[in-house]
């Protein structure tokens, strides 16, 4: 495994036992990119030109003209602007002379050990100089002043590399970065499916896998939030490939805020894929000697299908990702009082929640919305953290303090970047949001939003939140965001630099979080946008597990977690067991359905535990002991998809644990059918030399994950489920 750079053939070469990546520099300094996929030893053929003919709509480069050498046809690492290549770039930028044409050529390289961090972003890191290794390619054009160092950091033992750039003003006066993306990656082919994963509120990262074709394919947020309505992620697959077999390469933004992904196929059928910053709302003045860090792409190869695409994400997003306390520990199962109170409770109400909890075995008491200034609906009180002593007479320390004598963990609900028009904070500060002066600004469930690109607003919740955390002893934080951003302005910012607030904003965000996650490590932090509007990578970095979605229903949440799954481990994915019919779409469920849902991920509850018959309590006890005997399993095992409830009338996976030795497979049935075929489901990630008992038979892996498993017609009815448990065993003659 590493880096290599030949001087002979003037190639970079990354390689690990998975993958190879290989750029090229031509003789005139241009850097081109040669492969990407399966590994290779070395790759031995030159780039011939003219690469596709020459047509003198492909322009060519002044030092190469007549050669048949074109921006326009070519691979290329970095693209620039207006300098032949009529595909789109990786930049725009407008120099002191109001023109915008950049074209970027080698200067010079260097290999390093590990990952460097970079300043001010949530990236992906290790934990030893071992287990990565970094190359920074500069190139430069030296006309404009302007430098890109492209940074790359090549896992060791994940089929994982990492893409960024910054960008560096080199000349002696000021430019604007309109637009200054991530990365580029061309590919010499187009026989590709796109997957990605739209959604909306309540309905987030619905599966899509769609043939490309020639044109951009735009996947974007410009919400100021990663967003519900597209994950910053996407695949390229081979058209072959499924679950468990074919190519695939993924592109994960670690980033929060407004995005970009473009595939655009040319009219030679290559593709390039651009990752980055949104160019709307955004252009960065650089000033001379300044430099733009551009947040990281995680970028996953995987021959094993989408499962091992998966895989890869799981392992990295667990050890190389997330951080703290919480990212080996096992999670708490919680309850939570949103869906059985709303905003009308007091503390009885909540104590006696908190009582029928403890006695079914609940670790940890979720106080939700509702508990701060006159907080009696949604239209009042954001920003002012102080407890109503109406509901809760005795203050939250009084109230933490009662939970916490129950042996349950105390853990409260917060929206610090919001603001209520009718509250005290924005008595005391009308002009604290993000608005245009003298333009109305829009509201989202009456709310506003606090512009966290300034300090002193930052400074100012900061100081509410931790005169709560110093005093209240607080295990939990769910940490909700609950709109998105419009009429981005910025009071006091000049005007040139407006376009700079809603990325700034997210800066301020993570510098928020950092400081917080530092004070108060045992804290287990849960993220939340309205359910999963803001489940992104740049968030995991600092909170552990997200809220995947406002959507309880188990029907809906199999599809949810399904896709949630094609990168995030089911530790970081909070599912709860809710009420029937459910909440959001009406639905009524059979309990069990709805409880193995909930625990293939981050188990908890959201339910009023009062109108529960003394059976259904025992139910819901046995539900929480067996996942507190299987979390380790759950929590921290390899996870497969088997069925998939987008294309299927059936939906499964299987948890495996590290030694091969223990899994467990639910199975998930829609809606029942007649005289349906035999139900037969293959397992995945089990040992195919070991025997594993199973529904009282001792089968080998090999059986189980080639031939599978008869069900039976066990599964009758709409909504139902099963769950299997496999154990390794010695073969019995
Ligand atoms: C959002 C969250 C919910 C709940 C409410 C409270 O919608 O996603 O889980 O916390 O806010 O207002």
């Amino acid at each position: 495994m590493g880096i290599e750079f030949s001087e002979a053939k003037k190639q970079f070469h990354l390689k690990n036992d998975y993958f190879s990546y290989i750029m090229e520099i031509t003789e005139e300094g241009y850097l081109l990119q040669v492969y990407y996929g399966e590994r290779l030893e070395s790759f031995e053929q030159r780039l011939v030109y003219p690469r596709i003919d020459r047509s003198s709509f492909s322009p060519n480069p002044y030092e190469l003209s007549n050669s048949g050498f074109s921006l326009d046809t070519v691979l290329q690492e970095c693209p620039g602007y207006d300098t032949g290549d009529y595909r789109e770039g990786m930049v725009d930028i407008t120099y002191p002379d109001g023109t915008k044409a950049t074209s970027l050529k080698y200067k010079g390289y260097q290999i390093t050990k590990g990952k460097k961090k970079l300043t001010g972003l949530p990236a992906t890191y290790t934990d030893t100089e071992e287990e990565a290794e970094s190359l920074e390619i500069v190139l430069a054009d030296e006309k404009r002043g302007l430098e890109v160092i492209l940074l790359y950091t090549l896992f060791k033992n994940h089929s994982v590399m990492t893409k960024s750039a910054r960008y560096v003003n080199c000349g002696t006066a000021t430019i604007s970065l309109n637009k200054a993306l991530s990365m580029c990656l061309d590919l010499p082919d187009s026989d590709y499916e796109l997957i990605q994963m739209p959604g909306a509120w309540a309905r987030e990262k619905q599966l899509r896998r769609d043939s490309l074709v020639q044109g951009q394919h735009v996947l974007n947020s410009k919400r100021g939030a990663s967003g519900v309505t597209q994950q910053p992620f996407l695949a390229l697959a081979s058209p072959e490939t499924t679950e468990r077999s074919g190519e695939v390469r993924a592109f994960h933004f670690v980033y929060s805020g407004n995005f970009t992904m473009k595939v655009e196929v040319d009219t030679y059928e290559q593709t390039r894929v651009l990752v980055g910053i949104n160019e709307f709302n955004f252009c960065w003045q650089l000033e001379s000697g300044a430099d733009f860090q551009t947040p990281e792409v995680v970028m996953v190869y995987s021959n094993e299908g989408l499962n091992g695409m998966s895989q890869h994400f799981h392992h990295l997003y667990r050890k190389h990702l997330a951080r703290g306390r919480y990212r080996d520990e096992e999670r708490p199962v919680l309850i939570n009082n949103w869906e059985t109170t709303y905003f009308d409770f007091d503390e009885e109400k909540l104590l006696k929640l908190v009582t029928d909890a403890g006695k079914i075995g609940i670790e940890l008491f979720v106080l939700d919305d509702g508990w701060f200034g006159q907080r009696h609906s949604d239209t009042t009180s954001l920003g002012d953290w102080i407890e109503n002593k109406e509901k809760l007479p005795d203050g939250l320390l009084g109230l933490s303090e009662k939970v916490q004598k129950q042996q349950l963990k105390f853990g409260l609900w917060l929206e610090p970047e919001m603001i209520s028009e009718e509250s005290e904070l924005f008595r005391a500060h009308p002009d604290w949001h993000l608005h245009v002066e003298g333009y109305p600004t829009s509201l989202g469930r009456n709310q506003l939003i606090l512009d966290f690109s300034r300090k002193e607003v930052r400074e100012a919740i900061m100081k509410q939140l931790t005169a709560i955390l110093d005093k209240v002893p607080i295990d939990y934080i769910k940490w909700d965001m609950n709109r998105n951003m419009t009429e981005v302005g910025s009071q006091g910012r000049l005007p040139k630099q407006q376009q700079e607030t809603a990325h700034r904003y997210i800066l301020g965000l993570y510098e928020m979080l950092e400081e917080l996650t530092t004070r108060y490590p045992d804290i287990l932090f849960e993220n939340c946008s309205g359910g999963g509007g803001r489940f992104d990578p740049g968030m995991c970095y600092y909170m552990p597990q997200s809220w995947a979605s406002d959507n309880t229903d188990a029907i809906e949440r199999l599809k949810i977690q399904y896709s949630t799954s094609m990168i995030f481990p089911p530790v970081m994915t909070c599912a709860q067991l809710s009420d029937s019919p459910n909440h959001q779409i009406g639905r009524s469920t059979d309990m069990d359905t709805r409880a193995l849902v909930a625990m293939s991920a981050n188990f908890g509850l959201m339910m009023n535990l009062e109108k529960k018959t003394e059976e259904e309590l025992k139910k819901i006890a046995m539900y929480i002991q067996w996942y507190q005997a299987n979390r380790q399993l759950i929590q921290f095992g390899s996870f497969y998809r088997l069925e998939n409830p987008y294309t299927g009338n059936y939906g499964s996976w299987m948890f495996v644990d590290e030694e091969r030795k223990h899994a467990v497979v639910m199975v998930f049935q829609i809606l029942s059918q007649a005289s349906k075929p035999l139900k037969k489901i293959r397992l995945l990630g089990l040992d195919p030399s070991t025997f594993y008992e199973v529904e009282g038979m001792v089968l080998s892996g090999a059986e189980l994950m080639n031939f599978g498993l008869y069900l039976g017609q066990r599964l009758t009815g709409d909504f139902t489920a099963l769950k299997l448990e496999i154990r390794a065993v010695e073969k019995r003659e």
